[in-house]
């Protein structure tokens, strides 16, 4: 494997100082910004949307990592590209038209990707594997920061990893493996094992004084 990603979620960042808190994290060595997006309505809870992924935009060069947490999807997807966003994922069973929201995306000039649930059955890739840049598997359920990592959650990486070998070995290119959901410095080597390579973590870094320190450490934990 490769190189891998760290992907700081600013859903565990101060929201009174963003511009601050995305160019720490990335001054701080972290490779992505990863921005939560929630409606109250997919998920129980709301957060942010497309005026402040413009607003923090110009704070840092880093790929901003849209994960749509909303229903319906389709709408948003050009405010994103307009705000600046360089990935946008969403979750399969809240779109009516799969691929026609991949393509979206895609038109629009940015990566896309599906977001797995715990429960939702990776079939979901068996025809659209030609449309993604990325696969989200989650391991917790989606709506808040701070839970802590399902275990099986790992059997489903390692499934992700063999249909994304399986697909890019037989016709190249190239898709990211992602994992949110209660990554910590304790975990993320058994998860980089399992096959990620693009590592969510919003507490385990926001919620510590020194983010430097911590981004260091979940790097060497990735060296080892
Ligand atoms: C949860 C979000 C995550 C969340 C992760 O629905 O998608 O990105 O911020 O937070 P931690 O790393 O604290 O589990
Ligand atoms: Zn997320």
């Amino acid at each position: 494997m490769g190189h891998y990603r760290i992907a700081p979620s600013i859903l565990s960042a101060d929201f009174a100082r963003l511009g601050e808190e995305v160019r720490d994290v990335i001054a701080s060595g972290a490779d992505i910004i990863h921005f939560d997006v929630m409606d109250n309505h997919y998920v129980p809870n709301l957060t942010i949307g497309p005026m402040v992924c413009e607003a923090i935009r110009p704070h840092v060069a880093a790929p901003i990592d849209v994960h749509l947490m909303v229903k319906p999807v389709d709408s948003l997807i050009p405010m994103f590209a307009k705000a600046g966003a360089d990935i946008i994922t969403f979750h399969p069973e809240a779109s009516e038209h799969i691929d026609r929201s991949l393509g979206l995306i895609r038109e629009h000039g940015l990566k896309a990707g599906l977001v797995f649930n715990p429960a939702t059955p990776l079939s979901y890739l068996d025809h659209v594997m030609d449309k993604i840049d990325m696969v989200l598997i989650m391991s917790v359920n989606p709506g808040f920061g701070g839970q802590s990592f399902i275990p099986h959650a790992l059997d489903k990486i390692r499934e992700a990893r063999r249909r994304i070998d399986e697909y890019t070995a037989a016709h190249g290119g190239e898709i990211w493996l992602e994992v949110d959901g209660g990554v910590k410095t304790d975990n993320i080597r058994r998860i980089a094992e399992a096959g990620a390579d693009t590592f969510v973590a919003g507490s385990a870094i926001y919620g510590t004084d020194d983010y430097k320190a911590t981004i260091d450490t979940l790097r060497a934990e990735l060296a080892l």
